[in-house]
């Protein structure tokens, strides 16, 4: 055997030695593959056992053995310690800690003009008014023809109504409402009404479905200053301040004197409502007799308010669902 060959044993040595450098598993399993497989060194110095001669074969048949018993308990040692080490970052890297405060699920929030709306009509029911509703598409007859607005009225063009084709359409303000619920009842009446309304128009201040409440008191003796008082009222539990207002004179066709009410706001008059001593004609179209009995009436804009109440600047962040809007509101 040459001089500078090292013999099985050395070069098990210091492949041994070597061993604990080995960190994967397939690095492993090709210095397993080069010492017992097929062609491995095992193997190639077993197959020499046949030329040698029969009373040497058994010394060297263990001595190999021998050999190759070390390089299996040496390369599986190696593999546990490897499968440690694997185990260990596994378990590091997909650790969780149970002990983190979970993510948590949004609470939701009243939308700003549901609150504002709900707001409106607590204050009114505190008054003593009742709460009514009526439909979103509404007929001719109650949205204009019994409010006083006759066929060709020029104040019906100011608005802007979406008809479907039979010839209902979506009713443009919640005065419809004070007619649903004068019919069929008797004063004294006092009715708070909220609720969507349409327009065809839409801009930074104008949105095509924006919302309302809507007030009316019918009894004996029911006076403007009774309805001056009581918008004074209003406005002061709403901002929950003293705020200076001022009545302009208007028109509505179911009003009659008509008015629109500014507050200041800044260095601004700013309109927030519409009201008026309901028309004869409009209690006449709901069977109540106008030498008996009179009544104010008031609509105001609840995107308006809400604006107003909550410094918001445009209108839109109302319709945008942006919960990072939405979620100010708690
Ligand atoms: N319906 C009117 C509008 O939408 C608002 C209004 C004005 C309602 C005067 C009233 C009222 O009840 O008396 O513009």
């Amino acid at each position: 055997m040459n001089q500078s060959e090292p013999t099985l044993e050395e070069a098990a040595a210091s492949a041994l030695a070597e061993l604990s450098s080995i960190s994967t598993i397939e690095a492993l399993e090709s210095l397993r593959v080069s010492w017992l497989g097929k062609q491995g060194r095992i193997t190639d110095a077993l197959k020499t056992l046949g030329k040698i001669a029969p009373e040497q074969r058994k010394a060297e048949g263990e001595r190999i053995n021998g050999v190759k018993q070390r390089m299996m308990d040496g390369i599986a040692a190696q593999r546990s310690v490897i499968e440690a080490a694997q185990l260990q970052q596994r378990l590091a890297s997909e650790r969780v800690d149970v002990s983190l405060p979970g993510r948590g699920e949004g609470i939701g929030t009243q939308h700003p003009l549901t609150r504002t709306l709900e707001r409106i009509v607590d204050i009114f029911s505190q008054l003593g008014y009742v709460a009514a509703t009526g439909p979103e598409i509404e007929d001719d007859w109650h949205n204009f023809e019994a409010l006083n607005f006759p066929p060709d009225h020029p104040a019906r063009a100011m608005h802007d109504t979406f008809y479907f084709p039979d010839g209902r359409l979506l009713r443009t303000h919640t005065s419809p409402v004070q007619i649903r619920a004068m019919l069929g009842r008797t004063p004294p009446l006092r009715v708070v009404a909220a609720g969507r309304v349409y327009r065809s128009d839409s801009d930074q201040t104008h949105s095509p479905m924006f919302h309302q409440v809507e007030g009316f008191v019918v009894a004996e003796d029911v006076s403007f200053a009774d309805l001056k008082g009581t918008l004074a009222e209003f406005v002061k539990a709403f901002f929950e301040q003293e705020v200076e207002m001022r009545f302009r004179p208007s028109f509505f066709p179911f009003t009659e004197p008509s008015a629109e009410v500014d507050i200041r706001w800044g260095d601004r008059w700013l309109e927030v409502l519409g009201c008026g001593m309901v028309h004869p004609n409009v209690l006449r179209n709901c069977d109540i007799d106008p030498e008996r009995y009179t009544g104010f009436a008031f609509g105001m804009g609840v995107e308006r308010l809400a604006m107003l109440r909550y410094q918001v600047s445009d209108l839109r962040s109302f319709f945008d669902n942006d919960w990072r809007f939405l979620g100010q509101f708690r």
